[in-house]
C-alpha cells in the first residue's frame, strides 16, 4: 500500500496540494478587508490593531522609554501594525531611528502616512525579519506574540537574537494563565473551538516557557511587569504581560 502510493507520488499521480498561506497571514488579511470595507479608514485602522489608537501608543512609548529607550536608539518594532507606536514616537521622540515590520500591507501604508519620512516600515509575509544582523539597540512586540503559535513565536526570537546587537533590548507582550484578567480571552477562545472558527489565534505564554525559551536561544531574562503593574508612571497599566529580554 505505502509503497504503491510512493510510486504514485514519484509518477506525478498525486500531488502534493498547493501550500496554503499560514493562519496569520489568512486572519490578517482577512479582518482588515472586512475592516475597510464597513469603517471609515481611521477606524478601520484603529480596530484592527485593538483600538484607543493614541492612548495605546502614548503607553507603549511609555514602556519603551522606561526600558531604555532614548532619542538615538535603533528600534526595531515587529507587527507594527497601522502605527500606534510609530506615530506616537513622531510626535514625541522623531530621532529614534524607527524600523517597523507587519505582514499586511493596508496596516503598513497607514502606519507610514501618520509617521515621519525617515521611519522605515517593512511588509514580511513570513517568519524571516527584514533587517540586518545587529542592527537594532532595541526591538518591540506588542501583541504579536499573542496571536502566534508557540513555534512561531520560537523562530522569531531566533530571528529578534539575530537582530539584535550584543546587550540589545527586546520587550514582548504576551497573555498569560497567571492572570485572572486573561482568562476571558482563554474561555472565548474555547468557545470558538466548539462552535465556531476564530478571527484570530489568542495564544497563551507561561513565565518559565520564556524563561527557558530565552535559555535556549541566548538571551537573559531581566524581567517581568504584570499586566496590571505600571512601574512606568502615570500612563497606567498594558494589560498584557510583559518580558524584557536581553541579547548576550
Ligand atoms: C494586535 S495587532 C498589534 C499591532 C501593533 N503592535 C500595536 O500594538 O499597535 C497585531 C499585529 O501583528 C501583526 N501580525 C500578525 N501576525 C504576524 C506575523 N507573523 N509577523 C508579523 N506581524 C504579524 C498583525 O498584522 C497586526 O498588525
Amino acid at each position: 500500500m505505502i509503497a504503491a502510493l510512493l510510486r504514485r507520488i514519484r509518477l506525478g499521480a498525486a500531488r502534493p496540494r498547493e501550500a496554503e498561506p499560514p493562519h496569520f497571514i489568512r486572519s490578517y488579511d482577512i479582518l482588515v478587508d472586512n475592516l475597510l470595507r464597513a469603517y471609515p479608514r481611521d477606524v478601520a485602522m484603529s480596530v484592527a490593531v485593538g483600538g484607543e489608537f493614541s492612548r495605546m501608543g502614548e503607553l507603549q512609548l511609555a514602556v519603551l522609554r522606561h526600558f531604555g529607550l532614548a532619542a538615538d536608539t535603533r528600534l526595531f518594532d515587529l507587527g507594527c501594525g497601522s502605527g500606534r507606536l510609530a506615530a506616537a514616537l513622531g510626535r514625541e521622540l522623531p530621532s529614534v531611528l524607527y524600523h517597523g515590520s507587519d505582514i499586511n500591507s493596508a496596516l503598513l501604508g497607514y502606519a507610514r502616512s501618520l509617521s515621519p519620512r525617515a521611519f522605515r516600515f517593512s511588509l514580511s509575509r513570513t517568519l524571516a525579519i527584514p533587517a540586518a544582523d545587529a542592527s537594532a539597540d532595541m526591538a518591540s512586540a506588542f501583541s504579536v506574540f499573542t496571536h502566534l503559535k508557540h513555534t512561531e513565536t520560537y523562530v522569531y526570537l531566533i530571528e529578534m537574537r539575530r537582530v539584535l546587537r550584543p546587550r540589545g533590548r527586546l520587550v514582548l507582550s504576551f497573555l498569560e494563565f497567571g492572570s485572572p484578567r486573561h482568562w476571558p480571552i482563554f474561555v472565548q477562545s474555547v468557545g470558538v473551538e466548539r462552535y465556531g472558527t476564530a478571527l484570530h489565534l489568542n495564544e497563551f505564554i507561561g513565565r518559565d516557557t520564556i524563561r527557558l525559551w530565552a535559555a535556549k536561544i541566548g538571551f537573559d531574562v531581566e524581567g517581568f511587569v504584570g499586566d496590571d503593574e505600571a512601574p512606568w508612571g502615570d500612563a497606567g497599566p498594558f494589560g498584557q504581560s510583559l518580558a524584557v529580554l536581553v541579547r548576550h
